[in-house]
């Protein structure tokens, strides 16, 4: 079956290690004949939730008029979602969390959860043991709580210039993760 695929890119260094990953796993998806749609959040404006329930009023549209009704569309649209994002300080990077928060729009019984979600997450430290937060809390919040189904996690360890990232087998593991959704 044809899958919409969103791969959402969360680093503001564009030609970086986490664009190799979200390259590809892209490339991997189409190789399987799915539609992949690709979005650079890394530079992308958006504020923070506001928690002042405007959504909860008015069908799940937030109040804030940034660049998140076009993220917020996209992901609607996509039976996938793939983010692929650099770890900043033993966390998720801002850029993607401001995402995520924002979907507090979307409400835990907003009815397109179907959906299945994908991490692509590089960092500098070679310890694994390093990623564990940022894996965490991507798993709570997107697994345990909104229920999306989970198609994978994949860290790249020890690289940190940008384009370190381009010898690295894991390349092969995003292709594949991709190509086998
Ligand atoms: C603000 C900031 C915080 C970072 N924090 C960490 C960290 O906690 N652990 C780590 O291993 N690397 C850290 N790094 C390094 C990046 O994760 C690493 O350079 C990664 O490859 C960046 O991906 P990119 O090339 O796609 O931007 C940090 C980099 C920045 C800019």
């Amino acid at each position: 079956m044809t899958k919409n695929v969103l791969v959402l890119h969360c680093s503001p260094r564009e030609d970086g290690n986490t664009h190799s990953l979200a390259e590809m796993f892209s490339a991997g998806a189409e190789a399987s004949s799915h539609r992949v749609t690709r979005l650079n959040i890394g530079k992308a404006i958006v504020g923070p939730c506001a928690a002042c329930n405007y959504c909860r009023e008015h069908d799940h549209i937030c109040i804030q008029q940034d660049d998140m009704p076009q993220i917020l569309g996209a992901i609607v649209a996509a039976d996938v979602v793939a983010f692929a994002a650099p770890l900043y300080f033993y966390g998720l990077p801002a850029q993607m969390k401001l995402v995520m928060d924002r979907l507090y729009a979307l409400g835990p019984q907003y009815p397109r959860h179907n959906k299945e979600i994908v991490l692509l997450l590089a960092g500098g430290s070679p310890k694994p043991e390093d990623y564990e937060g940022a894996i965490k809390n991507f798993q709570l919040a997107f697994i345990d709580y909104l229920k999306w189904t989970d198609r994978g996690v994949l860290i790249a360890p020890g690289v940190y210039a940008a384009g370190e990232i381009k010898e690295n087998p894991i390349l092969a593991d995003a292709f594949k993760i991709g190509f086998n959704l």
